[in-house]
């Protein structure tokens, strides 16, 4: 069976970038596997982030987030990482199975030592937590950001060399890079990311977002000039709000002469049509954080099922039952 399985750090705001770049492929990807399994990373989240405070808040904005943007809890297991203690104790015997030097020469835990000295454990073994996540579920697929690749192949290795020590008992996934998806233009043309600051917020309100789309940067061609759609990150911007017809009759206003405050104008129109349902059915399930434990909770119940199983079979095959 085909099983796809992604962990979502629930750090900061989320913005256009996350949305269109991982979350709307994510929740489409979901639909193309007999099973699917998303789950909050609170534990990953625990190497950065030492506000109690702000990490239980972000747990539930992302889930109320994830919810208000389509994905179905009946049809994707839908939980928290720590609500399945079990990923631990299989952290431990993968932790078993990891040479030193794979875990050296991880890109994320070497781009945290270089810049700074106080790289804890749990910075340096976040492969290996990632790598029990997956395997626990027995994930086949791993849709990620090419910045997680490298993490799922451990999480590959890791399976492998389990199943050559004590016999084929661990399912080995592949990452699945969704190679189609560029990169979500900010608001001064770099790549839309926090480190920039340069993003539009997902649940800005209708003015602000106006506002920000307002901001973006253009060149600065007259207005009856015909403007080039290919050089336009307003244009890539409304060709993944637009419909394809909307999209042909801008290209046509480009070419026509446009001005930049129109582009705008007609750019912040579909983005407010797509997000303004979103974001009151956000509000709506954000405001009920009782109503979301209890999506989570029955996730992880569900999930904790082939949990146990997986580590029965663990036990077993390394002489631990
Ligand atoms: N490391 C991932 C990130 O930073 C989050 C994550 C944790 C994850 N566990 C996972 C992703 C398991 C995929 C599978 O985004």
């Amino acid at each position: 069976m085909e099983i796809s399985l992604t962990g979502i750090k629930p750090t900061g705001t989320m913005h256009i970038g996350n949305y269109l770049g991982a979350i709307v492929p994510a929740i489409e990807m979901a639909k193309h596997y007999e099973r699917s399994l998303y789950f909050i990373a609170d534990y990953h989240a625990l190497t950065t982030v030492d506000e109690p405070a702000a990490l239980r808040n972000q747990i539930y904005d992302v889930a109320a987030t994830w919810l208000a943007c389509g994905l179905d809890p009946e049809r994707t297991l839908f939980y928290r990482q720590s609500a399945v203690a079990e990923v631990f104790e299989l952290t431990w015997v993968l932790a078993c199975m990891a040479p030193k030097g794979l875990l050296d020469r991880a890109h994320a835990y070497k781009a945290a030592a270089a810049e700074r000295k106080d790289v804890n454990a749990g910075i340096y073994t976040y492969p290996v937590l990632m790598a029990a996540d997956i395997i626990l579920y027995d994930a086949t697929a791993v849709p990620v950001g090419k910045d997680q690749k490298q993490h799922v192949e451990i999480a590959r290795d890791l399976a492998q060399k389990f199943n050559r020590t004590f016999g084929e008992v661990l399912v080995a996934p592949e990452p699945a890079i969704n190679e189609e998806i560029m990169t979500i233009p900010g608001l001064d043309g770099r790549k839309m990311s926090k480190s920039y600051d340069n993003v539009i917020p997902l649940w800005a309100p209708a003015p602000e977002l106006r506002r920000l789309v307002m901001r973006i940067k253009t060149n600065s061609q007259p207005p009856e000039q015909p403007k080039d759609p290919a050089a336009s990150d307003i244009f890539h911007l409304y060709r993944l709000f637009a419909a394809p017809g909307e999209t042909e009759e801008l290209r046509a206003r480009y070419a026509a002469g446009i001005g930049w405050a129109q582009a705008k104008e007609a750019l912040f129109t579909v983005m407010e049509r797509r997000l303004a349902p979103l974001r009151e059915r956000y509000k709506a399930l954000r405001a009920d954080e009782d109503g979301l434990d209890r999506i989570l909770a029955r996730g992880a119940e569900r999930a904790r099922e082939t949990a146990r199983g997986t580590l029965r079979r663990v036990r077993k095959a390394i002489g631990i039952a």
